[in-house]
């Protein structure tokens, strides 16, 4: 008898990073609330856990990143001037992506020790049940969205998921990556994962890419984590040792993968998706075409 494994219900968002890439912009702004187009990039990253089926959303948060808390809820004088104005387009943007009351947690990470570290801070909010790990400054154009492919997969093999993307063979030294034993259309069984491998030495060219699905033991072993690659405590690490004891699949998620927390990736990130958008695809186009 196979056992239907249990409903993914929680994501844990890590939004406490100092954003080094994108100094200065950065210094006062959360890099997650960066705009791309017109909304921030987490705006983005909760959209696709919503149409995942999540119901419950942990930030980990630091200093200087009260604004995520605020963007999340109401700004009623800007509302009652959107209302007063007949803005009622725009306001109903707004009100649509608050959360329900109490869909949200927020922890604090007070020193930033690494992602490990970071999910690790949620362990008591997510309990002893499967949880997504979203990394909120990685944008994925997928239909539908990279997590509900994971999701997808986990519901028919359980156990740990992590979305992949493939990498050029030459970009492979600066990623996480995937050391697989067989593959079955988009999905990868694996034997283990290696962190940034030196050139000519990689497993294969899919990398780690921001999108897992995660199994409660991975907080035991996080709390013993030893400090690893950018003498950070790294999420990567503890999914090795776990992968010694439960299964992991890796899924090749259809999508374009935006990483915007890098300069070159967050400017690909505007000009890619303001070019699919019905409203400013041409006036876009136009305006880059005429730069070039
Ligand atoms: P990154 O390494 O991309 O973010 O981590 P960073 O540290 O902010 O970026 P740079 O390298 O200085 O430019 C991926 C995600 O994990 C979070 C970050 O906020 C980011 O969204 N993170 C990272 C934490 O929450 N805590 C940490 O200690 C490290």
């Amino acid at each position: 008898m196979t056992l239907t494994p249990l409903r993914l219900r929680k994501a844990v968002l890590p939004v406490a990073g100092l954003g080094t890439r994108v100094l200065p912009g950065t210094k006062t702004t959360p890099k997650e609330l960066l705009n791309v187009v017109d909304r921030p990039i987490l705006s983005y990253i909760v959209e696709e856990a919503r149409e995942a089926g999540i119901e419950h959303i942990v930030f980990v948060t630091g200093r200087s990143k009260g604004a995520i808390e605020d963007y999340f809820d109401h700004q009623v004088e800007l509302e009652a001037q959107l209302e007063a104005k007949g803005k009622t387009e725009l306001l109903d943007q707004l009100l649509a992506e608050l959360p329900q009351a109490g869909e949200m947690s927020f922890t604090r990470q007070m020193q930033p020790k690494g992602l490990g570290h970071a999910v690790w801070c949620a362990r008591d909010i997510i309990g002893r049940e499967p949880f997504a790990v979203m990394l909120p400054d990685v944008i994925v154009d997928g239909r539908p969205g990279a997590l509900k492919q994971l999701v997808q997969a986990y519901e028919e093999t359980g156990g740990n998921v992590i979305g992949v993307e493939a990498v050029p063979d030459s970009e492979t030294h600066k990623y996480g990556i995937v050391d697989p034993i067989s593959r079955n259309g988009r999905r990868v069984s694996m034997k283990g994962m290696v962190e940034k491998p030196a050139q000519g030495t990689s497993p294969s060219n899919l990398s780690i890419s921001g999108r897992y699905i995660l199994q409660p033991e991975i907080f035991d072993l996080l709390a013993t984590q030893e400090r690893g690659a950018g003498n950070e405590i790294q999420l990567t690490d503890a999914m090795a040792r776990l992968m010694g004891e439960q299964a992991f699949t890796a899924i090749e998620y259809e999508g374009v993968t935006h990483d915007c927390g890098d300069k070159i990736g967050l400017l690909r990130a505007n000009v890619a998706l303001a070019l699919k958008r019905p409203d400013l695809g041409a006036a876009a186009r136009e305006a880059i075409a005429a730069l070039l």
